[in-house]
């Protein structure tokens, strides 16, 4: 039988082992030593390279394990940034993650980005969905150490957008730490009762929905506050099967007065409708509403003046086209009893317990088809000096704590 040259090479070791000390040494186990030495190197290469991308997943792996019970995103983290080569993995993350609040986006480019709208109706990750706050402000929220309050510890549910004049100097704004802070927008000015209120409103909503966890969008002023918590609010705007904009027609010169026919035939005198601004809505109206290239164009054009369009753009377009789903009703609460352009404004001794229970369960309305005495979240206008009163009621009140 023939010897297979691999065991020939290695009785070749051993006697060249013991021929070693002998002064005889043969060239041929020289030879044979040499290559014996160079094939183990080889294969040593090899194997430690095939096993290097091995152990060092099993590093990672154990290293993520480790640290996945106090910080679940550092996992991912990890993985992908030392990964490189086959193993990372960047999946939708860069893609879900909003864009800086400071953009330089045009609104042009804002609100087309903004009107993208997935058709699968089902997230492939898990999602937890958001309410973005709104804030249309002139300068400072200013009542926000009350929204800081309501605010705290519910980081993972909420999102603050603050649109305020351009003139306004952020860095009298609120300070680093305050939930308000770097939340300010891109913004342009507003006049009262001008059209630019609603691209204010519609620039808020853009920005917002730019944030796919966004989910209810609430439009508030710098004088709005509050009436319940915040998980109570959470889950009177998430379980709501319906839209909160307030709309109804109104004959006379304040309502169908302010009319103009140059925007039929698109819109009839019929289908003319008036409401309050704040609104408390979800994604899908909110896209609607940023979309929309047909109604809003004939406010920027013919709702001037004496026409108010942020009373009439969004109850006229959303009884035109999504009335079914709308409750037809706000949920923040203002007094109009005084009658004239503006609502009452409130001061520091008009803030009592009985005055806040009031407006926390003192009406009855329809919530999903049943009836209830939670009528209002919200409500305006309250001046600075009202701080006091409402900090000392909101644990026991308000039960904001
Ligand atoms: C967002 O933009 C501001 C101002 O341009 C900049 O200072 C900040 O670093 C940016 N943040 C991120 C996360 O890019
Ligand atoms: C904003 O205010 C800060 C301090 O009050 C000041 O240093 C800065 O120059 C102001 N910026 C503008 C644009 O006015
Ligand atoms: C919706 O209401 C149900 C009970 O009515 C409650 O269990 C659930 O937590 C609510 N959902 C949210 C998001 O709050
Ligand atoms: C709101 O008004 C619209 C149109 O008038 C109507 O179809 C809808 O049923 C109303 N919604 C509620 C909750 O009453
Ligand atoms: C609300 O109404 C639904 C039907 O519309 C009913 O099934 C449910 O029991 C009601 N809930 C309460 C608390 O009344
Ligand atoms: C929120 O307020 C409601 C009453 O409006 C209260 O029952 C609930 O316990 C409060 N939740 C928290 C977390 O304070």
């Amino acid at each position: 039988m023939m010897k297979s040259p691999q065991s020939q090479s290695q009785n070749a070791i051993v006697s060249s082992f013991t021929k070693l000390f002998n002064v005889q040494l043969h060239i041929l186990n020289l030879l044979s030593l040499f290559l014996f030495f160079g094939c183990g190197l080889i294969l040593g290469i090899i194997l430690s390279f095939s096993l290097k991308d091995f152990s060092f997943n099993l590093h990672i792996t154990q290293f993520s394990q480790l640290t996945s019970s106090s910080s679940p995103s550092l996992q991912s983290e990890s993985v992908s940034s030392s990964g490189g080569g086959g193993f990372s993995r960047v999946g939708l993350r860069e893609y879900l993650k909003p864009p800086n609040v400071t953009h330089d986006m045009e609104d042009q480019e804002l609100l087309w980005r903004a009107s993208m709208s997935p058709k699968i109706q089902e997230y492939p990750f898990e999602r937890v969905p958001k309410v973005a706050f709104l804030f249309l402000a002139r300068g400072p929220v200013l009542l926000a150490p009350l929204w800081e309050k309501f605010f705290k510890g519910y980081e993972e549910l909420y999102s603050i957008y603050v649109h305020s004049s351009p003139s306004f100097n952020e860095s009298e704004g609120e300070p680093p730490g305050s939930a308000f802070h770097g939340r300010r927008i891109p913004s342009k000015n507003v006049g009262w009762g001008d059209v630019n209120m609603v691209e204010a409103e519609r620039r808020l909503l853009a920005n917002a929905l730019l944030d796919f966890s966004n989910e209810r969008f609430v439009l508030l002023s710098e004088s709005c506050i509050p009436l319940f918590n915040f998980t109570t609010i959470y889950s009177y705007l998430m379980n709501s099967t319906q839209n909160f904009v307030e709309l109804y027609d109104l004959e006379g010169p304040v309502g169908r007065g302010r009319y103009s026919p140059e925007m039929g035939p698109k819109i009839s005198i019929d289908q003319w409708r008036k409401g309050s601004q704040w609104f408390q809505i979800d994604r899908d109206l909110a896209i609607e509403i940023v979309s929309d290239k047909t109604y809003f164009p004939l406010f920027q054009n013919y709702c001037k003046g004496n026409c108010y369009a942020d009373e009439h753009y969004l109850p006229t377009f959303v009884y035109m086209k999504f009335a079914e789903k709308n409750a037809n009703r706000t949920l923040t609460w203002v007094d109009w009893s005084y009658g004239g352009p503006h609502p009452r404004r409130f001061i520091r001794s008009g803030v009592t317990v009985e005055f806040l229970k009031k407006l926390r369960n003192g009406y009855s309305c329809e919530y999903n088809g049943n009836s209830t005495n939670i009528c209002y979240l919200f409500a305006r206008k309250f001046l600075p000096n009202t701080l006091d009163r409402l900090l000392r009621s909101a644990p026991t009140v308000l039960h904001i704590s």
